[in-house]
């Protein structure tokens, strides 16, 4: 069972998934020991590989990493040819690729579960999961009917492109997006948001200049994706999330991100209460758990 998109999640599955991870701890999984999971990136990452290596090793499978720099690539060998290679040392694998289709390509190439590690600015799927997780684990399955204000480059970000397809599968909650500018979403996920969530399209778009931050449950934040801009396009992130606006927020709000950040995020947030992009990352090893757990049931 691979995993390339959120799309095709149903709200029962991602239920199981999230039982799953809150129990991983009192389940066993001898049956994984003898697996290996294939760590493959072709950007660069800090949470989603070592965090996929964290979970399995805990799981107490095997690990290896292709090192893309020192690879037999450098001598002219194909993608497709390197991951057909790769795919024969072990059981599942990790593809996290700059560009859109590869990730999909190369799953029809191999026998083994791929699953999406983000490909370029469409999905990633995992980051996602482990969102949403954060939510169920702060507000409990009230999380289905919470606002959530997305805040960055929401263009390119996978991780929101990826986070709204899974709260689509839940109409009571409402979204809400304040762009970087020139990154705005674009009229087909306005049209989407409006229709499932029964929201006015016109609200949906919020200004910088005018925010109630009281009207939130969750404030998503993410970073300028300055891979992904042409050289000649001019933006700039025009939000800082500092602790005095925190403090405007109500008191069970959060807010999250995805890491890294840049300048999105003032440093002295870590302290408040409402901060919980630390606990995304420790959340993210029960979810990879749970995911790796599931595929090889
Ligand atoms: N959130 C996330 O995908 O982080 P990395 O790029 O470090 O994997």
């Amino acid at each position: 069972m691979s995993l390339l998109s959120c799309q095709d999640w149903t709200p029962q599955q991602i239920q199981h998934l999230f039982l799953t991870a809150d129990n991983i701890h009192q389940q066993s999984h001898t049956h994984i020991r003898d697996k290996i999971l294939i760590n493959v990136f072709f950007e660069p990452s800090t949470r989603t590989s070592l965090s996929f290596e964290c979970a399995m090793k805990r799981l107490g499978g095997q690990v290896i990493t292709f090192q893309k720099d020192s690879s037999s690539l450098k001598k002219g060998e194909s993608l497709e040819d390197t991951i057909r290679t790769l795919s024969q040392y072990g059981d599942l694998m990790v593809l996290r690729h700059p560009q859109l289709e590869q990730v999909s390509l190369v799953s029809s190439l191999i026998d083994i579960p791929i699953i999406n590690g983000g490909n370029g600015h469409g999905e990633h799927p995992t980051q996602a999961l482990l969102d949403l997780y954060t939510m169920y684990k702060h507000f409990g399955t009230n999380f289905q009917t919470k606002t959530i204000l997305f805040i960055g480059d929401l263009k390119h970000s996978r991780t929101i492109h990826s986070l709204m397809l899974l709260i689509h599968k839940y109409p009571k909650m409402n979204i809400y997006l304040l762009a970087y500018p020139g990154l705005e979403a674009d009229e087909q996920t306005l049209q989407r948001i409006s229709s499932i969530h029964s929201q006015s399209k016109n609200s949906i778009t919020i200004q910088f200049n005018n925010i109630n931050y009281k009207l939130f449950d969750v404030i998503y934040i993410t970073r300028l994706q300055k891979e992904r801009l042409d050289k000649e396009q001019q933006t700039y992130c025009n939000f800082m999330m500092t602790n005095q606006i925190a403090n405007k927020m109500k008191e069970d709000a959060i807010i999250m991100h995805p890491l890294p950040r840049n300048e999105e995020i003032a440093p002295d947030v870590d302290k408040n209460h409402r901060c919980h992009y630390f606990k995304q990352v420790k959340y993210g090893i029960l979810i990879r758990m749970a995911l790796i757990s599931n595929i090889f049931k």
